[in-house]
């Protein structure tokens, strides 16, 4: 694991957004595993800007989403592709065909998992996933318990998670209550992660990760047997 710890998040923005274009640079038809969240925000908005002035060309690249709500339709306001759509693939050029959400919408979940592992496998997997961090230390929607599932899999939602998402809507009873998420192994078969942390409260869950030991209490530790992880954080969320 590669730790790199940044003066604010502006630097931590800016740092991954330049792995990523560097990563499509060298592969133009990379596949890039991508999350939601506020924290990986900051990382769009200097990729589109990258777009903007040709710095970067998502013509060739492929993309799969972490997770989605479900059940949430697309139209939501508070659904991930509604979110993706506003901050980074309405702006860019990668074609809609090449754009992977699991399917809020879809009535067989388990089904719509299962295709969606095959499909990331069917493109060799994922060469570069962007994950952010929970403070509980979720990664996707994989949630701390006493076990964990390896692939793409529909999931109930933690309380502390519910509550740290209410902000986003309405109140705390809006959140919806299950979610699609890629498993640990779907994620740790990606070729290269990029982990992004910020602010104080992420702090306990990225000591937990850096201590080096593994607990299913806490799935950003399975992270610890990836060969090809940066962590990049700001100075809160690493010194607390
Ligand atoms: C989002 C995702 C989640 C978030 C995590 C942190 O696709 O997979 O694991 O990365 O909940 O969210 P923020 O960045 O809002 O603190």
């Amino acid at each position: 694991m590669r730790i790199v710890i940044c003066d604010n998040y502006d630097e931590m923005s800016k740092k991954a957004a330049l792995i990523v274009a560097s990563q499509i640079n060298m592969k133009p038809n990379a596949v890039l595993g991508l999350a939601t969240g506020s924290t990986p925000e900051g990382m769009y908005r200097i990729l589109v800007d990258m777009y903007n002035n040709k710095e970067v060309d998502f013509s060739e690249v492929t993309t799969f989403n972490l997770d989605e709500y479900y059940p949430i339709s697309k139209s939501n306001s508070q659904s991930y592709d509604f979110f993706m759509k506003k901050h980074l693939f309405s702006h860019i050029n990668v074609p809609e065909a090449n754009i992977n959400i699991p399917n809020g919408e879809a009535c067989d979940a388990e089904k719509e998992c299962e295709e969606y592992e095959n499909k990331i496998a069917s493109f060799g997997g994922i060469d570069l996933q962007i994950l952010g961090i929970g403070q509980n230390g979720h990664i996707g929607f994989n949630e701390p318990d006493e076990f964990l599932y390896s692939n793409t899999h529909k999931t109930g939602l933690t309380e502390s998670t519910i509550s740290a998402n209410s902000r986003f809507f309405a109140s705390a009873g809006d959140v919806p209550k299950n979610a699609l998420t890629m498993g640990i192994a779907t994620i740790l078969k990606s070729k290269k992660i990029v982990l992004l942390a910020c602010g104080k409260s992420k702090h306990d869950a990225i000591s937990k990760l850096i201590s080096g030991k593994i607990t299913t209490l806490c799935p950003a530790t399975m992270l610890n047997v990836h060969r090809d992880l940066v962590v990049i954080c700001d100075k809160e969320a690493y010194h607390g």
